[in-house]
């Protein structure tokens, strides 16, 4: 006896088969006829694992506005707006902003999110609450928090100290923010004791990593070099990575091979570099996403990440994943089928391996954790920006959104109702 079976959903391989969960567990994926508590039919709708956002920031979400708007729409000025709001949030205000992201996310089928967290503010109010936060979605939501050094680790005169306290008090992951260094030898500095610290503490590495469009910024380089000289391979993540886009393409040739000798991973974030970067350009004008299709052809592991949600950088977003990938594919011009349908596993299968996500996926043994997707496979997922007609998360229904049916009265035809703009 099962606690749920889905029934006849297709799998992001187009298999068409039914998923049995019993006690949090996917138990059985194959043709089921025996009973269950809750039985889902899916009859012609995808059925995928959770989405992963491997790159956002749970501290700042929902501020937009707050105190004021980002006129510039720089990634420098976004820092100093945030600065300035930091210092007026309360704890109990951070826990309930970042709460009803994760209400939003919850329904939206992304139940794995990383999140950096400042750790540049003495009081160390935001890891606090960020803490609570893992805390409380737990049980639906798998929360990492990155200790992140926003204002630099050796610019801000506290942030060493804080960004060790934060470790201490049990965030997951080591960040860093290189570029924003004063120099770029204080960036490679940065990158060696983080990668170092990441290494003592048997914990793993996620980097904002020259996010500019500065042709001649080389942290990722050091990164690379640092990943390999300790063993991190597999551990370490470099964020952003916009310079790449404007770097010297030679250069880039010797760099892939050095980025995927060293097993580190990158995480582009579209909606954010396609806003956010290219502002001191005239035209022609730079795009400020880095180059995702070169490093996956150098079989470096490439997701696409949120990064931002109603904040001091981005005034827009909803927790939509397919959203996200949906803006890379475009901007990455990602048009074939097999890339098409790479997007769709960037957001789910390649951000759960960044995040080094135990029991993702849909395998038998796996968390039972998957959503119900009102499309017929992953690229018309995608285009449609499919409603998640149901989400279950470690084996229980955390959330149902109705059909998009629309009933069409037109004139000369007879009334009719029709699965908004699917195909099949
Ligand atoms: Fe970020």
């Amino acid at each position: 006896m099962f606690d749920i079976i889905v029934k006849g959903g297709t799998l992001p391989d187009g298999r068409v088969t039914d998923i049995g969960i019993t006690d949090g567990r996917i138990t059985a994926i194959e043709p089921l006829e025996t009973n269950a508590r809750e039985t889902i039919d899916a009859t012609g709708d995808l059925v995928s694992p959770p989405f992963v956002d491997p790159h956002f920031h749970l501290d700042a979400t929902q501020s937009y506005g707050t105190p004021r708007i980002n006129a510039s729409g720089t990634l420098l000025e976004g820092i100093g707006l945030w600065g300035e709001l930091k210092q007026v949030m309360t704890i109990d205000d951070m826990i309930a902003r970042a709460l009803t992201y994760c209400d939003w996310a919850a329904s939206m089928g992304l139940l794995a999110i990383r999140s950096h967290v400042d750790t540049c503010d003495d009081t160390l109010k935001g890891v606090e609450a960020m803490l609570e936060v893992r805390e409380q979605v737990k049980d639906y939501i798998d929360l990492q928090l990155v200790a992140f050094p926003q204002d630099g680790l050796y610019r801000d005169p506290t942030a060493r100290a804080n960004t060790i306290r934060a470790l201490d008090m049990g965030l997951d992951v080591v960040g860093g923010i290189p570029h924003f260094e004063r120099t770029m030898a204080d960036g490679a500095a940065s990158v060696r004791e983080l990668c170092e610290m990441a290494a003592t503490r048997g914990l793993r590495v996620d980097m904002h990593c020259d996010e500019s469009d500065d042709p001649m910024s080389r942290h990722i380089e050091t990164l690379a070099y640092e990943a390999q000289r300790l063993g991190l391979h597999g551990r370490v993540n470099a964020s952003h990575l916009t310079s790449m886009h404007s770097m010297d393409n030679y250069y880039v040739s010797k760099l892939l091979p050095l980025i995927a000798e060293a097993g580190v991973s990158a995480v582009a974030n579209p909606l954010i570099n396609i806003m956010i970067q290219g502002r001191q350009d005239t035209f022609p004008k730079r795009r400020g996403m880095t180059r995702v299709k070169e490093m996956q052809a150098h079989g470096i592991t490439v997701g696409w990440g949120q990064d931002c949600v109603l904040d001091p950088w981005y005034s827009l977003g909803t927790a939509d994943m397919l959203d996200v990938a949906f803006m890379g594919m475009h901007v990455a011009q990602m048009s074939s089928p097999d890339e098409m349908a790479r997007c769709f596993d960037m957001v789910t299968q390649q951000n759960a391996a960044i995040m080094g996500l135990d029991d993702y996926g849909l395998h038998v043994g796996a968390n039972a954790s998957l959503v119900i997707l009102d499309a017929a496979d992953p690229i018309e997922a995608l285009r449609l920006r499919a409603a998640r007609l149901c989400v279950i998360s470690k084996g229980r229904i955390i959330s149902r959104t109705p059909r998009m049916d629309a009933s069409l009265s037109l004139p000369g035809r007879p009334e009719t109702t029709r699965r908004r703009h699917r195909t099949s």
